[in-house]
């Protein structure tokens, strides 16, 4: 099974599992949240009355090619279900978000959500928090090197995000610095803690405690859920 098939797999057993008729969805971003949006566009097709949030301008684009209904986050007081994606994956549930760019976004809607499912295929499962990804940290631009050198005293090297040859500028507006650890994340709770003051940050990549499953596919194109569910 190849890495697109693993994404669709996982994508479309969530959307069957956890959407249902009449719900408040958040759309996540990214390679496997896409296959998501698509099963989800299906289920309008079929008649499903969904009201939904998109985490990036990204997703709410295919959301509305899709031929969903998409709506601002304030116009609904929650949101049933969320589906989106991760770039690492803990024994805990425990997540790294961002490397899509949508981490603010994604963690706004994640806090608006009874339940935040997220779709990984199993190369995102890490023993250690940032032993694959860097850790995403969205940063103003204005004052962003001085930014960075707070960043740098946690024990990594921040990396400004590049996009065709200029900084990578988020849906927000702002810059994404990404971290390397390099033993990995040992305390995510306590990093979170001491990224979360330093002036300039507008969000890290740290999911803590946000997921209520994670479904995981494999290359022999089984998916299994990390809380032990059936799926
Ligand atoms: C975007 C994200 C994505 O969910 C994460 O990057 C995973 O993306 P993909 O499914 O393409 O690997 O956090 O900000």
């Amino acid at each position: 099974m190849d890495a697109a098939e693993m994404k669709k797999i996982v994508a479309e057993k969530a959307v069957d599992t956890f959407v249902k008729d009449g719900m408040n969805v958040g759309l996540g971003t990214g390679s496997t949240a896409y296959f998501a949006i698509k099963r989800i566009g299906q289920l309008v097709a079929d008649g499903f009355d969904l009201t939904c949030v998109a985490t990036s301008v990204q997703s709410e684009n295919l959301a509305r090619e899709s031929g969903i209904k998409v709506v601002d986050l304030d116009e609904v007081d929650k949101l049933d279900v969320t589906i989106d994606g991760a770039d690492e994956v803990d024994p805990k549930m425990q997540l790294v978000k961002g490397l899509g760019g949508a981490l603010l976004r994604e963690k706004i809607v994640a806090a608006a959500t009874v339940r935040e499912v997220i779709i990984v295929d199993e190369s995102k499962l890490v023993e250690r928090l940032g032993t694959k990804a860097p850790l995403p940290v969205e940063v103003l631009r204005f004052g962003h090197e001085h930014t960075r050198y707070a960043l740098e005293r946690q024990g990594c090297t921040p990396e400004l995000r590049m996009k065709d040859g200029s900084p990578f500028v988020t849906d927000g507006g702002n810059y994404i610095y990404d971290c390397r650890f390099p033993e990995g994340i040992a305390n995510p709770f306590f990093l979170e803690s001491r990224i979360d003051v330093i002036p300039g940050v507008v969000e890290n990549g740290l999911f803590l405690n946000t997921a209520f499953d994670v479904l995981v596919s494999r290359q022999d194109g089984t998916v299994s859920r990390m809380s032990g569910e059936q799926v």
